[in-house]
């Protein structure tokens, strides 16, 4: 079913091969998904060869694991691993007709990455982004071809989540939503097309939860009460599992930007500011006072 607001489908624009910014958690997912859905040529990038072989590396074992489950042949899977390859040079991205970045969600950075991009693709090719809540409309904004850039915000895991936010920038021609939303219906995700306001519509609801959790366990409240009081909402995560799950910088950055655009009806935990400062890799790390910030118990739960 079109979504509401949609352009006709008929202006869509055939996509052929796929480029990927970015190697990590959410673009590997990304490279993967692109691959099994579409059957076409994935090009994934970053900034030096190790981040890219990782990236490679999670979709390789995940093309394994899918084998071990009996869900895709071998000839599947060497399909798909000839399929993908690995660059540190936008200008391998040169015959892509579209490319969707996942880079460190931060504005300059993500306008970077889309000018160097514009230096080597076609004027057609679509340039999405999976931010979680930065501006599609002021990412476009420098570029030669605003109109080709359009918000596709995935979720995670992305393999298991069905759905998929679509931004339309002011900029957005229908060609581009029309080419966005054929892909995703080609990846088998229902697409929903939402407005370029902070944080859309599914981060602005999930972040006012983690926020004032988080900001609840600041106050002194244990992990453990905090997710066990939540448990009658039948969340299909436990809120603290759920910030290791989309990564605390990420969680952190969108409730940034939802704290600029709104006060503290988000409030930003100092405890995961500390965190994401200290450079840990997750929630499960130690909190300044040295206490685990989710707890063995939550872990397992
Ligand atoms: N990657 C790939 N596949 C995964 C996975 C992962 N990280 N986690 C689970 N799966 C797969 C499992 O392999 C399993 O597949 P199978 O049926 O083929 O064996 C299937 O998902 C179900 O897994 P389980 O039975 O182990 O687990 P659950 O039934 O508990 O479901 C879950 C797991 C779907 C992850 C569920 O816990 C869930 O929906 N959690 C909430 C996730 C969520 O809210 N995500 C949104 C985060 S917000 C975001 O990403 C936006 C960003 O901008 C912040």
């Amino acid at each position: 079913k079109k979504p509401a607001g949609a352009p006709e489908s008929w202006l869509a624009r055939p996509v052929t091969k796929v480029g990927v910014v970015g190697a990590g958690l959410m673009a590997s997912q990304l490279a993967l998904l692109f691959l099994r859905r579409l059957e076409v040529p994935v090009v994934i990038s970053d900034l030096d060869e190790e981040r890219v072989a990782k990236g490679i590396g999670y979709v390789h074992a995940e093309l394994d694991k899918l084998l071990a489950k009996k869900r895709i042949k071998p000839d599947q899977v060497n399909r798909y691993r000839a399929l993908l390859s690995g660059t540190t040079e936008h200008a391998d991205y040169a015959d892509c007709d579209f490319v969707i970045e996942a880079v460190f969600e931060e504005l300059a950075v993500k306008k970077e990455v889309f000018a160097s991009l514009e230096k080597h693709v076609s004027p057609e090719c679509v340039l999405a982004t999976n931010t979680s809540s930065l501006s599609v409309t002021q990412m476009a904004a420098d570029l030669e071809h605003p109109e080709r850039v359009i918000g596709f915000h995935f979720f995670n895991p992305v393999a298991v989540l069905p759905l998929l936010e679509v931004i339309r920038g002011t900029a957005t021609d229908d060609e581009t939503a029309a080419t966005a939303l054929g892909v995703a219906k080609s990846l088998k995700k229902n697409a929903v097309l939402v407005q370029d306001a902070p944080a859309f519509v599914v981060n602005r609801l999930l972040i006012r939860t983690t926020a004032v959790i988080t900001k609840a366990v600041d106050d002194g409240t244990p992990i453990e009460v905090a997710d066990a009081a939540l448990r009658p909402l039948g969340l299909p995560m436990p809120p603290f599992v759920l910030l290791q799950l989309v990564g605390p910088a990420v969680a952190l950055h969108v409730t940034e930007t939802l704290h600029a655009a709104f006060g503290d009806r988000y409030p930003v935990s100092a405890n995961l500011e500390a965190l994401v400062a200290a450079k840990k890799p997750g929630v499960y790390d130690l909190t300044p006072e040295g206490k685990p910030y989710v707890s063995d118990e939550t872990r397992a739960l």
